[in-house]
């Protein structure tokens, strides 16, 4: 490890971000594109942003129903966000051309999910404020699926074994091991023992 560093020109370099299947249109005629710009916004209401472009097809097709679906994938599905990020709905059926299926997502007057995915959000679009090169939606999450294996016993939500992909500058990646839980730091020496225990057990 070096203790020196290198200066670059401002640019996007925050890593490693989610990778996600941004679903839209409808199960008739569904479309996705991979959004690498999307975050978590808001606690209560439950929000994200996603970023796109407003030369791509999911542009308009967000636009006019007002309603996406944010799926996150595992990375068995890593080609086809990669193939749904560089081809364009314009063309053809993406998601057809993976293999993959759509279904209704509840919630939501047509945007469908993504079969398969480990989770899909189904999101509202509440506000769309211009940045630049994207435009930036911020939408509210009205309904959540996630996939039954992703359940323990108990029924509390291993999400941490759901593989999911990230991005870093230009390379997919898996999002690996888990390290720790929130509070870990400061959790009494019982607790931590406990749920560390419970955490490489599942
Ligand atoms: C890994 C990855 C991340 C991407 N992230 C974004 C993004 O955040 N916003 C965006 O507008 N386009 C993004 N793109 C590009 C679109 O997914 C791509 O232009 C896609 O073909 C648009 O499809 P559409 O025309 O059917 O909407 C990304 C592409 C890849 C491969």
């Amino acid at each position: 490890m070096s203790d020196r560093y290198r200066d670059l020109s401002p640019t996007t370099l925050l890593s490693p971000v989610p990778v996600v299947l941004v679903s839209c249109g409808t199960a008739e005629k569904p479309n996705a594109l991979a959004v690498a710009w999307a975050g978590t916004v808001c606690s209560h209401p439950p929000m994200v942003s996603v970023s796109i472009r407003p030369s791509r097809y999911s542009y308009g097709l967000i636009r006019e129903s007002g309603e996406f679906v944010v799926n996150l994938p595992s990375a068995a599905f890593a080609k086809a966000v990669d193939y749904c990020g560089v081809r364009s709905g314009r063309d053809g059926d993406k998601l057809a051309a993976c293999g993959l299926r759509v279904r209704p997502m509840p919630g939501l007057n047509g945007a469908p999910a993504v079969e398969g995915m480990p989770a899909q959000l189904g999101c509202q679009v509440r506000q769309v404020i211009p940045l630049g090169s994207h435009e930036l939606f911020l939408a509210e999450i009205v309904s959540v699926r996630v996939r039954e294996d992703l359940f323990a016993g108990d029924g509390s939500l291993c999400l941490d074994r759901a593989d999911l992909l990230c991005y870093s500058h230009g390379v997919y990646q898996r999002a690996g091991d888990a390290l720790g839980f929130f509070g870990w730091s400061v959790a009494r020496p019982d607790v931590l023992a406990r749920r560390m225990a419970e955490l490489r057990s599942r």
